[in-house]
């Protein structure tokens, strides 16, 4: 009996401990499974890819409403990197300063200049592979606003304009009747906003889209009010593709590749690197490419495009081609800004590039340097005396004799 009894409650303590240890064993299981049901699951996020055309649709339908815009906007965290401003404005666009040789004919006499450019720069471009490129295949998109129309386009209608009035497009921001009847149907009122924002400043890209789009030409190049464009350099440049590959072309803004946020991707990525190419120094991009843009540029999606990543337009682009379409931007030193220093720009030097630019008013002395048609004071940006050696004949250039 007493031996029974022992034995039973040695069984029953091996029993309770068996019993304690699954218990223990099991409790985790437990506690998981109930944190799992208890926890607030996050939102789904939005997803840019292909099986989401319908959602980039409905984006754009209601990107039509401004309020649904900046609400959308204001449930995305912000994306930038802090310090990218610092870095942006305190960026001195010099790291291609290598790439700029000194001029050694500066001092040369100028008709011998004029010689020289003509017979090196103003020849047609060479066929270098893939297509014989002319100015119609352009589409030469110029933004500029309100304030400009007079001062910065009219020196560009006299200058580089004037040899290219088929291919370029003027965006603007007001209906001008003095600009309408020089320009016809080649001025567009955007209707965006003439305020400098970024999303004034998108608006106005949207549009350009938009209507290179239309176009059917092959090549978009964007370039601002303050631009000269060298057209057989740019020509040039970009016979050396197809249209039909994908080309993003310009000049870095950085000297190394902006990172922002992305919450567009779902990788688990949480930011993206990407480069893009500075707008004030003008890019081209080719059609096949653009049109790979669209489900992200076209139709005001750009707009809504800009507002995920909160950057600014040329940004923007940059951000679609190079981060979501893993296209890569060709780096050219041939764009220049006026954020660059302009006067180691010197001599033949500057009538091989493809774009210049000039300081403004605050800035007057950031100009190219170059043998003197007209003086400093007579052509302050130096756009007059560029046109005139790459184009000597032009009415008003003054009469330079040619040994
Ligand atoms: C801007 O508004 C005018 C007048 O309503 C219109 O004719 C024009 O097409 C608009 N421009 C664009 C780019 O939508």
């Amino acid at each position: 009996m007493s031996f029974s009894c022992i034995r039973l409650s040695k069984i029953c303590f091996l029993l309770s401990v068996i019993v304690c240890a699954v218990l223990l064993l099991l409790l985790p299981k437990f506690q998981t499974s109930w944190r799992f049901r208890s926890y607030p699951q996050p939102s789904p996020l939005i997803v840019f890819n292909d099986s989401s055309k319908r959602d980039v649709q409905l984006q754009q339908v209601e990107s039509s409403s401004v309020d649904n815009l900046d609400e959308e906007a204001n449930n995305i965290m912000p994306l930038v990197k802090a310090g990218l401003l610092e870095e942006w404005s305190s960026y001195s666009k010099d790291t291609e300063r290598s790439n700029l040789k000194a001029d050694v004919n500066t001092n040369a006499r100028p008709n011998d200049h004029v010689h020289n450019v003509w017979t090196d720069h103003v020849e047609p471009p060479e066929i270098s592979g893939k297509e014989r490129l002319e100015l119609k295949d352009l589409f030469i998109a110029v933004k500029t606003t309100r304030k400009y129309h007079k001062t910065r386009l009219n020196l560009l209608f006299q200058t580089w304009i004037s040899k290219a009035k088929g291919p370029t497009f003027i965006f603007t921001d007001w209906e001008d009747q003095e600009l309408r009847l020089r320009a016809g149907d080649h001025v567009i009122n955007t209707n965006c906003s003439a305020v400098h924002t970024r999303q004034a400043l998108c608006c106005k890209m949207s549009v350009e889209y938009d209507k290179f789009l239309e176009s059917g030409q092959k090549w978009f190049c964007h370039v601002d009010d303050d631009n000269y464009v060298n057209l057989q350099n740019l020509l040039r440049l970009l016979s050396a593709f197809s249209h039909s590959q994908d080309v993003y072309v310009g000049r870095p803004s950085l000297d190394h590749p902006i990172e922002a946020a992305d919450h567009v991707r779902n990788d688990g990525s949480t930011t993206t690197k990407f480069w893009f190419a500075t707008g004030g120094a003008g890019f081209c991009i080719s059609r096949g490419l653009a049109l790979k843009m669209s489900p992200w540029a076209s139709l005001g999606s750009f707009i809504s495009t800009a507002e995920r990543i909160r950057l600014p337009d040329d940004c923007t682009i940059g951000y679609i081609i190079e981060g979501l379409l893993e296209v890569k931007l060709r780096h050219s030193p041939l764009f220049h800004s006026h954020l660059e220093n302009l006067q180691q720009l010197r001599g033949e030097t500057v009538l091989k590039q493809v774009t210049l630019s000039y300081g403004g008013p605050e800035n007057k002395h950031n100009v190219v340097s170059l043998a003197e048609v007209f003086s400093v004071q007579q052509d302050p940006t130096r756009f007059k005396s560029v046109h005139c050696l790459l184009y000597p004949d032009t009415a008003w250039c003054p009469t330079l004799m040619v040994n």
